[in-house]
């Protein structure tokens, strides 16, 4: 028993010690405030989401006839909400205050694996390629190249919405402290099973799936809202991977496009 405690102390100093270092590294690739930034600050969620869950899941379908107007401010906060958003921060801090350990912020709207929130939502734009940041409410601009059409490939239609939403998986933001310590405990108590490969499928797979739930999430928004909407997995991965300069632990698991539906074939001239 004795050896097992001990073995236990050993490994929460090692973990702690590689964790503080790679959360520093983490951070410091991307939280950092650059004085000079872009930072379009959008309107918190509206009552336009307000509307009967049962309706909305019942008329749910994917579009793509988009018209290439593009989305206000205001819709558009509505959707990264509904992707990413912080949920209630004022009414979790009621809820948890008083409590021992980190100050509670608010979770998110969509839940992820070991709550690792790992997926980062770029938004292509006619004006630009722009990252939402779901804690500070608003897209931190990126680059001045419109390259809506990289997430597009043997669909010539889905090169006109205004919003290419485009869901990438960090990989980097998966190996958090507290999964990392369930990993070596299930290696450790069940090795037969768990081994660095299964491990890492599961990563991967989870990853996969946090996306999938940010699609559904998204499409009943657009729905609420009276857009068009279509998640797609059809587009060149690697040019769109480029242009995005993603790093090596970063992936683009998914694309979604949002716009207004089209009201007539002049919508289509872009
Ligand atoms: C993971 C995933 C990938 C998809 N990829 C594409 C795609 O590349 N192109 C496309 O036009 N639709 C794509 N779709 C949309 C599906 O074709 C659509 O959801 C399906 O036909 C059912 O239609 P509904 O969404 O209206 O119920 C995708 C949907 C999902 C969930």
């Amino acid at each position: 028993m004795d050896d097992v405690k001990r073995l236990f102390r050993e490994w929460r100093v090692d973990l702690e010690e590689r964790f503080e270092a790679l959360n520093a590294r983490i951070e410091a690739r991307f939280e950092r405030r650059d004085p000079n930034e872009i930072f379009r600050a959008l309107p918190a969620p509206s009552d336009a989401l307000s509307v009967p869950m049962k309706a909305v899941m019942a008329s749910r379908h994917s579009e793509r006839s988009f018209s290439n107007e593009p989305l206000p401010d205001p819709v558009l906060a509505d959707i990264l909400w509904a992707a990413d958003g912080v949920r209630d921060i004022e009414d979790a801090q009621k809820r948890t205050k008083g409590r021992v350990g980190r100050e509670y912020d608010g979770g998110r709207t969509t839940p992820t694996s070991f709550d690792w929130r790992e997926t980062e939502i770029y938004v292509l734009k006619a004006n630009g390629i722009w990252r939402w940041v779901p804690e500070r409410r608003g897209l931190l601009f990126c680059a001045l190249t419109d390259i809506r059409h990289l997430a597009a490939y043997m669909q010539p239609a889905m090169t006109l919405p205004p919003v290419q939403l485009v869901y990438v998986s960090n990989l980097a933001k998966t190996r958090t402290r507290v999964s990392e310590i369930a990993e070596q405990l299930m290696m450790k108590f069940d090795g037969e099973v768990w081994n660095d490969e299964a491990i890492e499928e599961l990563r991967i797979r989870n990853t996969h799936l946090n996306v999938g739930v940010k699609l559904e999430a998204v499409s009943l928004a657009a729905e609420a809202l009276g857009l068009a909407s279509v998640a797609r997995t059809l587009f060149p991965t690697k040019k769109l991977e480029e242009a995005l300069h993603l790093g090596p632990d970063e992936h683009v698991t998914a694309v979604q496009s949002v716009g207004y539906k089209a009201k007539s074939f002049l919508d289509h001239i872009r």
